[in-house]
């Protein structure tokens, strides 16, 4: 069945199902040329609670008319919308929500083709999540980043340029007036923040993956660039919708593979990494932590973009965007992966020309920006079941560390006491944070504890931290992240104790905690795990969430 005649509501009468059809949409004025065409459904997560998505309508209204020009019909449907800095207590607790939301709505409603409009940086995930499941042929679309804004002729952008001023702040070096400028500067434009944090790295993601179209991560919201990018995903769509490119087809073991190299190249976002994991197991492709060890050997850091260099994604966009950094990689990737566009990326890539020489933002595998291993997985007693740390943007003086335990319990404890100077944390202290995992709170983006402010005003700008949490991708320190098992799940975080040694050896790939079995046994003894919420969203969530390893996806999913 194509077009209005799929997924007919159930009266056990199918003619009279398209009759009422047919009887409803004619008041919203379509005729029977419009409900012969195949439907392209646009999923639209704008919101007046997500900033980052304030340029969406028009977006909408693009893909309206390439998927008009294509021939087929396009029909808007509004799901829930994402905001970092809007929702409590943090966005990842509802990614699966908008996943399963976007699957069902896909699923139950007719149509032969969506487009996903998505940016801020849950709401590509849990799309991609959507699409995979549902199998239905899927073109992902960003909103695109801000532009970067300027204070006293320096620079400015979301989100490493704000946790870089506020520690600033905290340490005595800017005021409140001045914080007060700086407020009005960093967001200077709608779009999605402008560093490779999460947002830029999941639009980078599903480009790489053949979900998106080539070129469409970079052009800034609300350009030529990403109105024309919004009119060809529109055609490209209505096309599907007639001969279809399902998500199944795109999805394979080589297109996440390309997209770990990708992810590495860009010192993208350590989070990518668990979106990555859930996407993959969506579309029933095994993919592990030792895959993104392996590959995190073999690729450099090519992309100048902050947090782990200088640049924001206008750079990147100006350099050539995403097809310029493939085609650097491509000794490095399986090029006969197909794409939404019909095309296998062996041809995109062959019409794609060099990065031109007098650009830095892209590097050349000859010339690389940093060395391999932007990304680290970690293993060892304090996390059995893994870890993440992101050396680009981490402390080298950190890589080898030990030092004793400060212990936080949860993200509101951190709060409330890391600043008092009554605890003795020294520069060599390990900050450790738990019940911030995925059962226990939804996995918040608090990993990159601040550091303490009387440490912050003596100069000190780095500390190793580890959590059961996720920290922003516009985050700079040296945080060991996503610990598996989390804290709340019986993992070894929930058994250390102030004083405690800890050991990190990224070298080694190794972190641990310096406690013997029979302590810990003993401890493990004492413990009990925290309460479940009561109900609802979150009581459901806690109780299938799955670890870090694994995605953070829901078990019955
Ligand atoms: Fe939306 Fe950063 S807050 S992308």
């Amino acid at each position: 069945m194509k077009g209005m005649q799929k997924n007919l509501t159930s009266y056990a009468d199918p003619e009279f199902s398209r009759f009422l059809r047919r009887t409803f949409l004619a008041s919203a004025g379509y005729d029977g040329e419009d409900l012969e065409r195949p439907i392209v459904g646009i999923a639209d997560t704008s919101s007046d609670y997500n900033p980052c998505h304030r340029d969406m309508p028009a977006l909408a209204e693009a893909v309206k008319r390439g998927v008009l020009e294509g021939g087929a019909l396009p029909l808007v449907f509004p799901t829930c919308s994402l905001h970092e800095i809007l929702m409590s207590p943090t966005t990842m607790l509802y990614r699966n929500l908008l996943a399963l939301e976007t699957e069902e709505l896909i699923r139950s409603q007719p149509m032969d083709a969506v487009v996903l409009l998505g940016g801020c940086d849950k709401t590509v995930p849990a799309q991609l999540m959507a699409a995979a499941t549902a199998d239905v042929p899927a073109v992902s679309l960003v909103t695109g980043p801000m532009r970067t804004g300027s204070w006293h002729g320096e620079r400015l952008g979301a989100c490493t340029d704000c946790r870089r001023l506020w520690a600033r702040h905290r340490a005595g070096q800017l005021d409140g007036n001045q914080m007060a400028e700086v407020e009005t500067r960093l967001c200077s434009t709608a779009g999605t923040c402008m560093v490779m944090g999460t947002a830029s790295t999941m639009a980078c993601m599903a480009e790489a993956l053949g979900m998106a179209l080539s070129g469409s991560a970079t052009p800034p919201s609300g350009s030529g660039d990403r109105l024309r990018t919004a009119v060809h995903t529109g055609r490209v769509a209505a096309r599907l919708a007639v001969n279809p490119v399902k998500p199944s087809d795109v999805l394979t073991p080589p297109a996440f593979r390309n997209a770990l190299t990708v992810l590495l190249a860009l010192g993208g976002s350590t989070n990518a990494v668990i979106h990555l994991l859930a996407i993959a197991r969506r579309a029933g492709v095994r993919l592990t932590l030792d895959d993104l060890a392996e590959v995190s050997g073999k690729v450099p850091l090519l992309v100048d973009l902050k947090p782990s260099g200088t640049g924001y994604m206008e750079d990147f966009h100006a350099a050539g965007g995403m097809p310029a950094l493939l085609k650097v990689l491509k000794p490095l990737l399986d090029v006969s992966t197909r794409t939404v566009q019909g095309t296998r990326l062996a041809d995109l890539l062959s019409s794609t020309p060099q990065p031109d020489s007098r650009q830095a933002v892209v590097r050349t595998l000859e010339s690389p920006l940093g060395p391999a291993g932007a990304l680290v997985v970690l293993r060892g007693t304090l996390a059995p079941g893994g870890a993440i740390l992101k050396r680009s943007a981490a402390t080298s003086s950190l890589m080898v560390h030990e030092g004793p335990a400060t212990v936080f319990e949860s993200p509101d404890d951190a709060a409330e006491r890391v600043d008092d100077p009554g605890l003795g944390i020294t520069p060599d202290h390990v900050l450790v944070l738990r019940n911030a995992g995925p059962r226990a709170a939804g996995m918040p983006e608090a990993g990159s504890l601040p550091i303490p402010r009387y440490l912050a005003e003596r100069g000190v700008r780095d500390m190793v931290r580890i959590s059961d949490g996720r920290m922003s991708g516009t985050s700079f320190g040296t945080v060991v992240l996503h610990a598996a098992p989390e804290a709340a799940a019986g993992g070894p975080l929930a058994l250390v104790r102030d004083g405690d040694r800890i050991r990190l050896d990224v070298p080694a790939g190794r972190i641990d905690l310096l406690v013997d079995d029979h302590e810990l046994a003993l401890r493990r003894r004492e413990w009990t795990p925290p309460p479940r919420p009561e109900r609802g969203w979150r009581r459901l969530h806690s109780e299938h969430v799955l670890q870090a390893d694994c995605g953070c996806d829901l078990d019955f999913c």
